[in-house]
């Protein structure tokens, strides 16, 4: 087994996701400033220490990704983050794409960049620890998007970047996300989501990607947020599951899905059915943002010194996601008596 495989399975392994806390400072900011919590360098990292040192990081959290200002602070107790990571058990991964800004040619859609400098950044990140990284692309969907244009040029850049990462001794997770703004059906999202990921694993190939070494982190075949025509989590599983079948090449390790605007229920609703549905040799986890951090993130804005009662509200949700990657999750035990 190569060392690429081997950090790619310790992440995922055993019902264990990913915490994706490499929001931006404007994300994060966005994300404060809307539970009424001032953003800055020391309310940032306040909010991520206390979920970096709860006992789920040992439980649940496989790997955290960082932004570029977190994985260089220090703890209250003068620990740097990546430390604290290590100490509970979980891996460190890092956002490297500098992010989408508009694609030239094709004015209405994204491309994803950051490459330039990348091997020296590389560099610097693998020695303050890390050993996988991520890199989105995002997508629209509409009678004309995305474009072929759009679907090249980020698969192009996708590829590119994953060859550097594994030269620089990580992992790198592809994410390609196909966002949910839209009145869109499903189909039309498994469809335009298969052209999507199909063309990044083109890429991928071409660029020697070793595929052993990767991680996707892809949505979930949902309908448009503007659809009138809502479906089950048994039907987003069952469509989810068709995608990844029919795209995903087999020697990809696992698959740890994004969030994407998904309240925490939903998103931990459908992970279990495709958990349960999963008959591919293929790890189902997650990769949440949102969909881990909401609840814990409101509780913490009321009190930003409550740090045991944040890291309750945050323990709960890993927990139950972690019970959803292993289809084994049900409604009744989101409120235990
Ligand atoms: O790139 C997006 C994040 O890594 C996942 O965030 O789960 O809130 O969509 P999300």
């Amino acid at each position: 087994m190569s060392e690429l495989n081997k950090i790619a399975l310790q992440i995922l392994s055993k019902g264990m996701g990913i915490l994706a806390a490499d929001e931006s400072n404007a994300t994060m900011t966005k994300r404060l400033e809307s539970v009424n919590v001032h953003s800055n360098e020391t309310n940032r990292l306040k909010f991520r220490e206390a979920l970096f040192s709860s006992i789920s990081m040992k439980e649940c959290i496989g790997g955290v990704i960082l932004y570029d200002e977190t994985i260089k602070q220090k703890t209250s107790s003068g620990k740097t983050i990546p430390e604290l990571i290590k100490l509970n058990g979980s891996l460190i991964g890092i956002k490297v794409d500098t992010g989408a800004k508009v694609l030239a040619g094709s004015k209405e859609e994204k491309i994803t960049e950051g490459l330039d400098g990348l091997r020296e950044r590389l560099k610097e990140y693998y020695n303050l620890g890390a050993r996988f990284t991520k890199w989105r692309g995002v997508y629209c969907i509409s009678d004309k998007y995305p474009s072929k244009l759009s679907i090249s040029a980020n698969a192009h850049a996708l590829a590119r970047y994953a060859a550097l990462v594994q030269d620089a001794g990580m992992v790198p997770i592809i994410e390609p996300e196909v966002l949910m703004d839209g009145d869109h059906s499903a189909e039309v999202c498994l469809n335009k989501t298969s052209e999507v990921i199909k063309r990044c694993y083109e890429e991928l190939e071409l660029n020697k990607v070793n595929l052993k070494g990767t991680l996707l982190k892809p949505n979930m075949i949902l309908p448009g947020t503007k659809s009138k025509k809502k479906i089950s989590s048994e039907e987003v599983a069952e469509l989810t599951l068709e995608c990844l079948k029919n795209s995903v090449p087999s020697e990809v390790p696992g698959i740890a899905f994004l969030s994407g605007g998904q309240s925490e229920l939903e998103a931990t609703a459908n992970l279990n059915q495709i958990n349960i549905k999963n008959k591919t040799n293929f790890i189902m986890t997650y990769s949440y943002g949102r969909a881990l951090q909401q609840s814990a993130l409101k509780f913490w804005s009321k009190d930003i010194k409550n740090i045991i009662g944040t890291q309750e509200v945050f323990d709960h949700r890993a927990k139950m996601c972690t019970l959803a990657a292993q289809g084994k999750w049900s409604t009744n035990l989101e409120n235990p008596e």
